[in-house]
Order: structure tokens, then C-alpha cells, then sequence
């Protein structure tokens, strides 16, 4: 007796019988295309808030309005987007940044590259952004330093600020990284800004004490993760991300220690520095400015309610003498 798959009519499945295995494959439709995303992504261990928002994220990098997304929730989607749904979903799976997927984030009024040379862009800065803005004077040309610029975020929505506001400003941003720099030149050039801001390679304030700068402002986002808690930072960080944006090795504040000491030489009597820094540290952050350099120094909130930013401002010069 034959011992093989069974050949007669009878056991064929029915598809092949009449022919509908050459059917083409129903489109996905977008409602139906919008729980799979979710559901994949809550599975690959992503909070449910955050899927529900990178699922409406990757339907509008598929071509998707926003209104055709709300209006015609039954509409199919084209067999191109679905195959690119797919293969963004197979990398998102594995935890790399969507940001890295799709190769930008918006920041500001900016479109910003992002790779894995520079830190992703995040929410909180643009509120440094604005906290900068609000103590910079609004009249006459200003002087400003970023240090740490990465992806060139907080320069780059300085001068685009200042540019739509008139305001005459000469904007400088440094970073170690040469890699985080050659991203940061091409965002200027994407957002119409390469001649808005220099750009500074080197360690720390040196590039900026080599120019022998007096700003109006001091402003950084400088790495402040301790090497200790490396361990418990999201896949999408900690594989992801480049490290020397994130940590400053074991000694969280050594970027705060830094500027407490020596930026107020790089600013004009009075003028401010505004940095972002972890709740955690805060206090410890703040009590590195009570010197007499410094006053007026105070932590304020981010929109969460957290400990976000620390702003300084430098004494008048006689406060200084011996
Ligand atoms: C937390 S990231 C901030 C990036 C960007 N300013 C932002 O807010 O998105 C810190 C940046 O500091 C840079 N950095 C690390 N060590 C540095 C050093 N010793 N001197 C200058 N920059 C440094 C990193 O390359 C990184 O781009």
C-alpha cells in the first residue's frame, strides 16, 4: 500500500481544486493592519502606549495621512506598504529604536537624521530649548555655546528660534564625537541652518575656551547616566544608542563638576547657564553651584513634574575679587 501524501481528489485541499491557491492574497486592511502592529510590539515586550503610538507612526511613514488614517479606517492598504510595515516591525521586534528604523525625529520645528553616532533626541529637551530661550535677552545679538550637541538638537532650535524671531545670534556646539558632528552639520544643512551654527570638535569647554568665547548662554544636555546603571537602561538605549552620550563612567556629575567650575568664565557677567540633568541627582547637581561664581541657581520641573533642568547664573565680576 502507498505509504505517500494521498493524491486522489478526495484528500486535495479544495483551494486547489478550484483553483483559488493562485488567488491573489486579500489586501490587509488598515484597521486589521493597525492591531497587528500593536499587538507585535506589545509582544516584543514595548509598553502598550507606546506601541498604539509607533503603529500610527509607521502607517504615516507608509504614505498614510493622518486623515485617512481617522476617516477610512476600512481601507486597504497597498501590498508595498504592507511588505514595508513587515520589514520595519522584523527590526522593531529585536528592540532597535524606530527612530534608527525610520532615520530621523522630529525635535522642535526640526527634522532631525538620527544614527547611531548621536542620541536620540528627547522630549524633555525641547523644554530645556524653551527654559534657554526664556533667559536669553530677547533684544540685540546674542552669543551661545551647546555643549555635547549630538545630533545638533538644542543648537539647531536655538538658531531656528532666534532666526524666525530676527534676532541677530552667533551660535557655537561641540562634541567629542566626530561621528555625532558630520550628523549634526547635515541637520543644519536639512533644516536650512548651515550658516546659523559653528561647529566645534573637542573635549568638554576646551573647544570653546580656544575661541575665547563671552556668551549670553550656557547650554548643555551633557551625559549623566552612572556606568552602574548601565545595566537596567532599556534594550533600545543601551544597545542601541551610542555610550558616550549616555555615560560619563562611574561619576555621574563629572559634566556638572565641569561647568560648575569653569563655565562662568565662558559667560558675560550675568548671563545664564541652563543645563538638563537626571531627578535623581539634582540636588547634588545644585549644591555644585553654590559658590560664589554662581547665583540664583535653582532646579525646575519638567512637564512630568520630575527635577529636569538646573539654571545658574554667573555672579557680577566683583563678587570674584580676592
Ligand atoms: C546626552 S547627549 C546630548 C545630545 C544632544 N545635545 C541632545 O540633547 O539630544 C551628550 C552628548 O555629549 C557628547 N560628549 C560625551 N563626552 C563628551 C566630552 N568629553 N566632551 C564633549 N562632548 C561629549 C556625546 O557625544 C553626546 O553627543
Amino acid at each position: 500500500m502507498a505509504t505517500g501524501a494521498p493524491q486522489s481528489g478526495l484528500y486535495r485541499p479544495c483551494a486547489t481544486i478550484l483553483g483559488w491557491e493562485n488567488a491573489p492574497k486579500p489586501l490587509m486592511l488598515l484597521i486589521e493592519a493597525q492591531t497587528w502592529l500593536i499587538q507585535t510590539l506589545i509582544n516584543a515586550g514595548i509598553e502598550p502606549a507606546e506601541a498604539e503610538a509607533e503603529s500610527r507612526w509607521m502607517l504615516l511613514e507608509t504614505g498614510l495621512s493622518a486623515v485617512q488614517m481617522r476617516l477610512n479606517p476600512d481601507q486597504p492598504l497597498s501590498a508595498a506598504s504592507e511588505k514595508q510595515l513587515k520589514q520595519m516591525l522584523e527590526r522593531r521586534q529585536k528592540r532597535e529604536p524606530l527612530q534608527h528604523i525610520l532615520g530621523h525625529q522630529p525635535f522642535w520645528d526640526l527634522n532631525l537624521k538620527v544614527s547611531p553616532d548621536v542620541l536620540i533626541p528627547r522630549p524633555e529637551t525641547e523644554e530645556l530649548v524653551e527654559l534657554a530661550l526664556a533667559y536669553l535677552p530677547t533684544q540685540g545679538p546674542v552669543q551661545i555655546a551647546d555643549m555635547g550637541t549630538g545630533s545638533g538638537a538644542i543648537a539647531l532650535a536655538l538658531a531656528q528660534t532666534l532666526q524666525k524671531r530676527g534676532q541677530p545670534a552667533e551660535i557655537w556646539a561641540s562634541d567629542l564625537s566626530e561621528g555625532a558632528l558630520a550628523v549634526a552639520q547635515e541637520n543644519a544643512q536639512r533644516n536650512q541652518l548651515e550658516k546659523r551654527v559653528l561647529w566645534l570638535q573637542g573635549d568638554g569647554l576646551t573647544p570653546f575656551f580656544k575661541q575665547a568665547l563671552q556668551l549670553d548662554l550656557l547650554v548643555s544636555n551633557p551625559p549623566y547616566i552612572p556606568l552602574k546603571d548601565w545595566q537596567e537602561l532599556a534594550p533600545e538605549v543601551k544597545d542601541f544608542e551610542p555610550r558616550l552620550a549616555l555615560t560619563p563612567g562611574e561619576d555621574a556629575l563629572l559634566f556638572y563638576r565641569l561647568l560648575a567650575s569653569e563655565g562662568s568664565h565662558l559667560l558675560k557677567a550675568e548671563a545664564w547657564l541652563c543645563v538638563e540633568l537626571d531627578h535623581g541627582m539634582a540636588q547634588a547637581t545644585l549644591a555644585l553651584f553654590q559658590i560664589p561664581t554662581w547665583q540664583n541657581a535653582a532646579l525646575k520641573k519638567d512637564l512630568r513634574g520630575c527635577w529636569r533642568f538646573l539654571c545658574a547664573q554667573k555672579s557680577p565680576s566683583k563678587h570674584h575679587s580676592p
